[in-house]
């Protein structure tokens, strides 16, 4: 059966696209039921009108703390009863409760090579450090910010002339290719969750997940 899947986004949404082209290529056995976002203008909501899927926007300025937004948010997801959530560029720091709610249950996709460049402004970061490459992790969410287990890695090479904008767009490719790749692991069983450790195939990953290398499927 297929994998539902909520997806909340508060931006561009272009790694919701991707899992919107998979699906409709028939490469991904997912049915995203909805996609929401705490941004009116994310321009994700409209490429989710275009797939006719479900939009709900939850303006996290109407609530006076994080628990209230958290909890209408728990709330809006757990209507559809999906079987994964998808952070994809959801820029909101989340509640412990909400968290633990979805442990084991919520992907994240964060634009470093973790534990390397938790938080913003991954890519200037990394540039800044002279780091030689740079990357991007999919993992868990657990309470603690981008620290959950991860899953999966890409990484490029950071050249000598790379901005911040001109990383940030290989990393993206990156990003298209190994998100919808978590999840057609988790659509097909072969990843399990047990306690921050993640197994694929049965195999117990190191703390970097899988670093992505073209044969994977
Ligand atoms: C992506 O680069 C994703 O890794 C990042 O936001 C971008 C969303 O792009 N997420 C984070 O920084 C989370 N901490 P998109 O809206 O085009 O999918």
């Amino acid at each position: 059966m297929s994998l539902s899947v909520v997806v909340l986004i508060s931006g561009s949404g272009s790694n919701l696209q991707a899992l919107i082209d998979q699906s409709l290529k028939g490469k991904l056995d997912i049915t995203i039921k909805a996609v929401i976002s705490n941004k009116a203008d994310a321009f994700g909501l409209a490429r989710a009108v275009q797939a006719n899927v479900p939009t709900k926007f939850i303006n996290h300025k109407d609530f006076s703390t994080r628990e209230e937004f958290d909890s209408e948010l728990q709330k809006a997801i757990d209507q559809h009863q999906p079987d994964l959530v998808v952070l994809a560029g959801f820029m909101r720091i989340l509640t412990e409760g909400f968290t633990r709610h979805y442990d084991g249950k919520m992907l994240n996709i964060h634009p470093s090579l973790l534990p390397k460049y938790k938080g913003l402004n991954t890519h200037q970061r990394a540039i800044d450090a002279n780091e030689n490459e740079h990357g991007v992790s999919v993992h868990f969410v657990s309470a603690e910010l981008d620290a959950g287990a991860v899953i999966i890695q890409a990484a490029t090479e950071i050249a000598e002339n790379d901005t911040a904008d001109s990383l940030s767009k290989k990393i993206h490719t990156l990003e298209h290719t190994i998100y919808p790749l978590a999840i057609k692991w988790i659509s097909e069983k072969r990843l399990a969750y047990a306690s921050g450790k993640v197994m694929l195939d049965s195999e117990l990953l190191p703390e970097t997940g899988i670093r992505y290398h073209q044969d994977l499927n």
